[in-house]
């Protein structure tokens, strides 16, 4: 597998535009499945995960064409509801393809979804809302296969608000019979992102106040033409990575308002953000401060997504401070790398405990998921000497090109 090498000790001073965002472009892409029709979507970003989901809805009879960041989806041929192994294994958003196949079709079968190791990951949500809205599935161990004659719009109340299970959900009542209407559900941005899509596609579906949805079943759906926004989750990472290795940086299309956890800890840590129409500027040119104790949760609470970069910036502050997870039990896993160059971290349950203040030294580490890997990315940037992050695929998965970003905000990055 290819790596990233990178020269430590190193300030940033740059802009950078942020990509489309990953998670709101796969459930739209699933979402276009409920369309008959051609669906363009605007500014995907080229990783990894969505060139997969495009070879999934190409082995289920859809029509796609991908030109540069412009994807046509055309799920007129939609016939077949079996999933292919080969990719629902490699990527975990496969699930959120459940619930536009039982609507559309009435059928959908795949093996148990893969995905990155950062904790347990099961499906059980998924399948409890789906079986009550009338899907009949069944488990045989490898596999899922879920059936059903018509799904009907009912009331439903999520245990937890997964962001995956509420897009399931979602794209499944678009097609129910009657209304549904979700309590719990996941308030994330991106599920903002894919409601605006079906309602540009005619869907009915209306927010009432927080953590409620009420969804009208509507059989008839029309393709439109739709922009993925930016995403705040490499937006977070760069964000990080200004903190931990100080400079200064415009980051352009940064999304607004998606951030706010993160902005506000920056800030608490010493770094100034000003917002200039669609862009952030971030600059942190003096020490950087304990941030104290962090969570995450979910939106609007800090994103387990970036808890791995904002933890290089948490070491190379001055104090200790604590970061617990309370999303994913496996998030930790990086720790171990980022401690084989100095972090100290300790790790006891749920919490990491960072002392603050170390020097890091370049080392030659290896990713073992997306984020964990961007993490280690950053680590390298603020360490002394250089650094290979082995195993850079992971890191492809959500993010363009790291190299070239990080290169258009000063750091010397290469391709390893
Ligand atoms: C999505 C994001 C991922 C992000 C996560 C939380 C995409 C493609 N991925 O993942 O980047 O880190 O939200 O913000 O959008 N859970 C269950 N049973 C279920 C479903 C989830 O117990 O049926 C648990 C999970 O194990 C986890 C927690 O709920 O502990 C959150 O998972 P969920 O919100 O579903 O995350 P994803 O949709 O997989």
């Amino acid at each position: 597998m290819k790596s990233v090498y990178i020269r430590g000790n190193a300030s940033l001073y740059g802009e950078v535009t942020i990509q489309g965002s990953k998670n709101a472009a796969l459930p739209i892409m699933a979402a276009a499945l409920l369309v008959p029709g051609v669906c363009v979507l605007r500014n995907c970003p080229r990783i990894a995960d969505v060139e997969y989901m495009c070879r999934i809805l190409v082995s289920i009879g859809c029509r796609v064409d991908r030109k540069g960041r412009e994807i046509r989806i055309d799920a007129s041929g939609l016939t077949d509801g079996r999933l292919p192994k080969e990719y629902v294994t490699r990527m975990r958003s496969s699930v959120m393809l459940m619930g536009p196949l039982l609507g559309r079709i009435g059928e959908v079968s795949l093996n148990h979804p893969g995905g990155c190791v950062i904790g347990d990951r099961p499906i059980d949500l998924h399948i409890k809302a789906l079986s009550r809205m009338g899907a009949a599935c069944r488990d045989d161990g490898t596999g899922l296969t879920a059936v059903s004659g018509g799904l009907r719009g009912t009331s439903l109340r999520l245990d937890y608000p997964s962001v995956g299970a509420t897009e399931n959900v979602i794209m499944a009542a678009v097609m129910a019979d009657g209304v549904t209407c979700l309590e719990n559900c996941a308030q994330e941005p991106e599920i903002g992102w894919l409601c605006d899509f079906l309602i540009h596609c005619g869907a009915s579906i209306t927010r009432q106040g927080t953590g409620r949805l009420l969804i009208r079943g509507q059989r008839d759906l029309h393709p439109c033409i739709y922009t993925i926004p930016s995403d705040r989750i490499v937006a977070g990472t760069y964000l990080c990575a200004c903190l931990a290795a100080g400079g200064e940086v415009l980051l352009k299309g940064a999304p607004e308002g998606e951030n706010d956890a993160l902005e506000g800890m920056a800030e608490r840590m010493g770094a100034k953000l000003r917002r200039t129409g669609d862009a952030l500027r971030v600059k942190r040119a003096g020490p950087l401060l304990s941030p104290g104790r962090v969570e995450t949760g979910s939106f609007p609470a800090f994103p387990t997504d970036l808890q791995s970069p904002f933890l290089v910036a948490m070491a190379q502050a001055e104090g200790e401070s604590s970061m617990r997870e309370t999303v994913f039990n496996g998030r930790f896993g990086v720790v171990a790398e980022l401690n084989r160059m100095g972090a100290g971290i300790e790790v006891e349950k749920d919490t990491a405990r960072v002392p603050g203040g170390r020097r890091l030294t370049g080392r030659r580490v290896r990713a073992a998921e997306l984020r964990g890997g961007a993490a280690l990315v950053v680590a390298g940037l603020c360490a002394e000497g250089d650094t290979l992050v082995e195993n850079r695929s992971y890191v492809d998965r959500g993010y363009e090109d790291i190299c070239r970003d990080l290169r258009l905000l000063g750091a010397c990055v290469q391709d390893g």
